[in-house]
């Protein structure tokens, strides 16, 4: 059997599929239905500190959420599943996995929990969840008394680590700010920012500090090393949530994915995964050797592997259950598992950064020949068109911009003079009719 042992932290995990903060995890018995569908470890949603924004502190009501095909047009709900596990269905029963989910409502529930409730919360959390689910709370503040106090406030409850969660952006004025925090902007993308924040947590907590990193940021590589040398155990990097979006409907003039809320909306999808698959991998080439979760757009055991094989020793999913159900662990459990036997992986340590490893990141060790346009050889690679399967479309004449190809006769002629082998020919042609072949 393949050993799904992962690690947080430099904490042991019993497989590597952390519930990420969020509603899947904002009450105990959510956090039971993670630890029940075989969650190694459940992220408690974020505590803020006093200091905190209203927006934060006091949300009304629960979000609103859609769901819509990833430009926002075709909004669509799944089909409930009858038998089995779901599956996620369009409006007329296709499948459609593709699918983005857009927060509607300014509400991110942090307010259930404050103060003391927090303990209440994390306590109970513990006693419902099986005993090999780890509990990980989460903070912010946004200044040093309100990491000192967020800090004490952890240290009372029975956690196994932390998530200093620097993926909210600030809404403080500048003045009332740590040095350096910029208002409106994530926490996260700020590397002195980082450095320091997760400094004072990890002096002030008894137990390992982990730093989330936002989506949002110049270089997330250099809040990656600043999180390290602040003494961050492990990184949490991506989260999907990227904000702000907003859709504009141009029949109305309005914005706003939801009539009733037009106002800033969060947006997640599986579009983000191959960024987090990028961040990752830029971290582990770069020297970062704690470990790293793997957050947004996780939507497949494919996803989890794909994450592992960039760098991560986790994956981090939560818009995928809040659509699926905690259940959807399950399936991707045995899905992995099964996939790696089939591959010959005995660990899934074993596949962490295999692919990254590969990424050649000095350009001029590829063999990149320069343009015929530019005076260059004529390329060794040719276009062979099959004019049996062409179905005359022009679609190959129509995107190239180095006009290569003419329709002459219902059948593209292409110019080996013009061509500069980019390939998008062959990747729109419809029939497939068109392939790149050594000359
Ligand atoms: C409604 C909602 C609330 C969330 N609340 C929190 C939170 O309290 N703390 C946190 O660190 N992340 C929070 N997140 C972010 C998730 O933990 C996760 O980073 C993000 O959704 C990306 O993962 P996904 O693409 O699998 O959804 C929230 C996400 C959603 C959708």
């Amino acid at each position: 059997m393949a050993d799904l042992k992962s690690s947080y932290g430099g904490v042991e995990m019993k497989n590597p599929l952390i519930c990420a903060a969020g509603p899947p995890t904002h009450t105990p018995e959510a956090c039971k239905r993670a630890s029940d569908a075989g969650f190694s470890a459940v992220v408690l949603k974020t505590h803020a500190a006093k200091e905190a924004p209203w927006g934060l502190l006091h949300t009304v009501g629960t979000p609103v959420y859609i769901l819509t095909d990833l430009k926002g047009t075709d909004f669509w709900r799944p089909i409930p599943p009858k038998k089995s596990l779901p599956k996620v269905r369009g409006i007329k029963g296709e499948r459609k996995p593709e699918y983005s989910m857009v927060g509607c409502h300014p509400g991110v529930i942090l307010s259930y929990f404050l103060g003391e409730d927090y303990i209440k919360y994390a306590s109970k959390t513990k006693d419902l969840v099986k005993h090999d689910c780890l509990v990980i709370g989460s903070i912010v503040a946004y200044t040093e008394e309100g990491w000192i106090e967020q800090c004490e406030l952890i240290n009372r409850t029975n956690v196994d680590l932390v998530e200093i969660n620097l993926g909210c952006p600030c809404a403080l004025p500048e003045e009332q700010c740590y040095p350096g925090v910029i208002p409106g902007a994530a926490l996260g993308a700020s590397p002195s920012v980082v450095e320091a924040f997760t400094r004072i947590a990890v002096d002030h907590l008894h137990v390992p500090a982990i730093v989330k990193l936002p989506p949002q940021q110049s270089n997330s590589l250099l809040s990656a090393q600043a999180a390290v040398r602040g003494g961050a155990a492990g990184i949490n990097c991506g989260d999907s949530s990227f904000f702000p979006s907003v859709r504009i409907n141009i029949e109305t003039a309005t914005p706003g994915w939801h009539p009733r809320y037009p106002v800033w909306h969060g947006i997640w999808g599986p579009w983000v995964s191959p960024y987090v698959c990028g961040q990752i991998a830029n971290m582990r080439l770069n020297g970062i050797t704690v470990d790293i979760s793997a957050c947004g757009g996780t939507s497949s055991f494919e996803d989890i592997v794909r994450f592992f094989m960039a760098g991560a020793s986790s994956a981090q999913p939560c818009r995928e259950l809040m659509v699926q159900g905690w259940d959807v662990a399950k399936k991707w459990l045995e899905e992995l598992e099964a996939w790696m036997e089939k591959k010959g992986y005995n660990s899934v340590m074993e596949m962490r950064g295999i692919a990254a490893d590969k990424i050649i990141t000095d350009y001029s060790k590829l063999d990149l020949p320069i343009p015929q346009i530019m005076g260059g050889p004529e390329p060794k690679y040719k276009m062979v068109f099959d004019d049996r399967e062409c179905i005359d479309c022009a679609w190959c004449e129509m995107c190239c911009s180095h006009l290569a190809i003419k329709i002459e006769s219902g059948l593209p002629n292409w110019d080996s003079k013009k061509c500069e082998l980019c390939g998008l020919c062959e990747a729109v042609c419809p029939v497939k009719a068109i392939s790149m072949v050594p000359k």
